[in-house]
């Protein structure tokens, strides 16, 4: 049975990744800051974490980058903010590679649409999100053709991060201007993961999927 880690996998979308990829055959391992069955408390931020993690893990055929702080949570300076975002991606792509994954495997990293067009009030999350898109076209172009690199970018996604926004002035106007008219679920956007990493996408490398329901080319 081939393994995947979720990173971020105790909430939300990680949760619904994990979820998913058990139900298709694969053996989730999750990693989060919070206590979870089938899983074990990493900190993507720390490399000596990681290393461990990897090496309690055994081959792991399949990586998801999806672990990364609110944009609305505390105050991060710049750089520590660019950090936790794209630098925890970097970090653990890193240590994954170094394993040595085998022909076939994939990676996806979860951006945002405020990493490639919408602005936010922290001023690294849309940084952060950017940074993850362009390091994604560099393993495309540099871990193929033994490991494919992707990356998703959804938008407004229901999650425990998001709990009551839906219910804001922002929020509903959000959705009334999503040609699906409603928030995605976390479900929706573990099934474009689960596609990417899937052998049906073997000849997609380097893409940027974002899963919003149209609401970026509505605006
Ligand atoms: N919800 C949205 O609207 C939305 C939109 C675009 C992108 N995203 C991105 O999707 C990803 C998941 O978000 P979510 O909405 O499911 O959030 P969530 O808060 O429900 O879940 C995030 C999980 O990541 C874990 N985590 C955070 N920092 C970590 C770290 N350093 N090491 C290990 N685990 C860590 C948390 O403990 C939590 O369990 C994030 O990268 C987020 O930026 C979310």
């Amino acid at each position: 049975m081939d393994s995947v880690v979720v990173t971020g996998g105790a909430s939300g979308i990680g949760a619904a990744v994990a979820r998913l990829a058990a139900q298709q055959g694969l053996r989730p391992i999750v990693w989060d800051l919070a206590a979870v069955a089938d899983g074990s408390i990493v900190d993507v931020r720390d490399p000596a974490a990681v290393a461990a993690a990897f090496a309690a893990a055994g081959p792991v055929r399949y990586l998801v980058n999806n672990a990364g702080p609110a944009s609305g949570g505390p105050a991060l300076p710049f750089v520590d903010g660019l950090a936790s975002t794209a630098g925890s991606v970097e970090l653990v792509t890193s240590a994954w590679l170094a394993t040595g994954p085998p022909d076939g495997s994939a990676v996806v990293n979860v951006a945002s649409v405020a990493g490639n067009l919408v602005g936010t009030d922290s001023p690294w999350y849309s940084a952060g999100k950017a940074a993850i898109a362009g390091y994604t076209r560099h393993l495309a172009t540099r871990a193929a053709p033994r490991v494919r690199a992707n990356a998703v970018a959804p938008g407004f996604i229901d999650t425990p991060r998001m709990a009551g926004f839906a219910d804001t002035d922002l929020g509903r106007s959000l959705i009334a201007r999503n040609p699906m008219g409603r928030a995605g679920r976390p479900e929706d956007v573990a099934a474009a993961v689960l596609f990417l990493l899937s052998p049906a996408a073997a000849y997609i490398n380097g893409v940027l999927l974002p899963v919003d329901g149209g609401w970026t080319v509505s605006q």
